[in-house]
């Protein structure tokens, strides 16, 4: 019997070709999962008419834990976003995404360690926008107080679960005095509860400056929404882009893992896509299924590859296919 069940979105585009490198060497770490396997977007809309599966919301909701490719999401017309679809369902309110150095990965720097929490369901996100008169619109940027305290707790606890030693809430509340206020004031009265992890405040255009300058001086930062899209990203360009990140977007008790780049139409099919994103969140996934040992057992399989250089996929430098890649971490694993 598989010790764990798992809801599967292989997703579309170079999605079950990175899907199907990670399930590979997930199998090969040892950790016996059941798949509940399920499409989303574009596949599922021509299926059943809806690009997000009631039964694929009801599979999350009772397995609690979803690995997730990348989904095509049509530009101007279609159905709304999967991504933003799941988070608002399952309400996922927070987007984790861990920056770091991977080991023969070419970057802009070697002492990246950032834990950047982004709040996941509120802000300009909302989608609230209007024509006032033609030629002008308004956008609303929404900001609560349960949402910004909740998302401000989850960044705190996860400081002092793995022994950061500093929060950094990112804000523009010198223009947006209501919204970031209020923000930033939930941030500080968490703090109050979390006094052993240094608390500070960045605005959210210097915080960029000293990201590209010297990102060392970042541990964990929290956010509301669309700072968090941009930063997060900025981020992941400091250690050699989307395909080396991982992330996971958590909920109370379910968590979505997924990687942060998208479907790739442009080499979909042809072998070239690299799998170490998804798997960087599927390490994610495993660590929270208390499969750590596992994890760790990727990680160093997946060091060992990337520093050799050689089996890795053209985006890296290397020659192999996505599943040359793949197999090549599982022969590591077993060595
Ligand atoms: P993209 O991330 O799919 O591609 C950008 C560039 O990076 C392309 O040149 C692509 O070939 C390359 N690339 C991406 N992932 C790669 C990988 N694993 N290995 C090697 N090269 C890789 O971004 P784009 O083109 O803006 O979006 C394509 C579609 O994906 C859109 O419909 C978008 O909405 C969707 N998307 C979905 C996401 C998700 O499901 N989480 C996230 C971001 C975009």
């Amino acid at each position: 019997m598989p010790s764990h069940t798992i809801t599967l979105i292989p997703g579309d585009g170079i999605g079950p070709e990175v899907t199907e490198a990670v399930l590979r060497i997930i199998a090969a770490a040892g950790v016996s999962i059941q798949w509940d396997k399920h499409d989303a977007g574009v596949l599922a809309f021509e299926k059943t008419g809806r690009a997000l599966p009631l039964e694929l919301i009801d599979s999350i909701k009772r397995n609690k834990v979803a690995l997730k490719g990348p989904v095509t999401t049509p530009i101007a017309e279609g159905f709304t976003s999967v991504n933003v679809g799941l988070r608002k369902a399952l309400d996922l309110y927070a987007n984790l995404r861990p920056v770091w150095n991977l080991p023969g990965v070419t970057a802009r720097y070697t002492d990246v360690d950032i834990i950047l929490v982004r709040e996941n369901t509120e802000d300009l996100y909302a989608g609230l926008e209007h024509q006032v008169v033609p030629g002008v619109v308004e956008s609303l940027k929404i900001i609560t107080e349960k949402a910004s305290t909740r998302i401000a707790q989850f960044a705190f606890s996860y400081a002092r679960k793995h022994g950061r030693k500093k929060v950094t809430a990112v804000h523009k509340a010198n223009i947006m005095k209501l919204s970031d206020g209020l923000f930033l004031e939930c941030a500080r009265n968490v703090w109050r509860d979390f006094m052993d992890v240094k608390y500070d405040e960045k605005i959210v255009d210097a915080t960029c400056m000293h990201l590209v300058m010297n990102p060392s001086q970042f541990d964990v930062m929290v956010m509301p929404n669309l700072y968090g899209d941009i930063v997060s990203d900025l981020c992941a360009g400091l250690v050699g882009g989307l395909g080396v990140v991982g992330s996971a977007n958590l909920g109370t008790d379910i968590g979505v893992f997924e990687a942060v780049h998208g479907s790739a139409p442009d080499i979909a099919g042809k072998g070239l896509a690299n799998p170490t994103a998804l798997l960087l969140s599927g390490v994610l996934m495993l660590k929270h299924i208390d499969e750590g040992a596992a994890a760790d057992r990727i990680m160093a399989a997946l060091s060992a590859v990337l520093k050799a250089g050689v089996q890795v996929t053209k985006d890296l430098g290397g020659t192999a296919s996505t599943y040359g890649f793949a197999d090549a971490v599982c022969d590591a694993l077993k060595a």
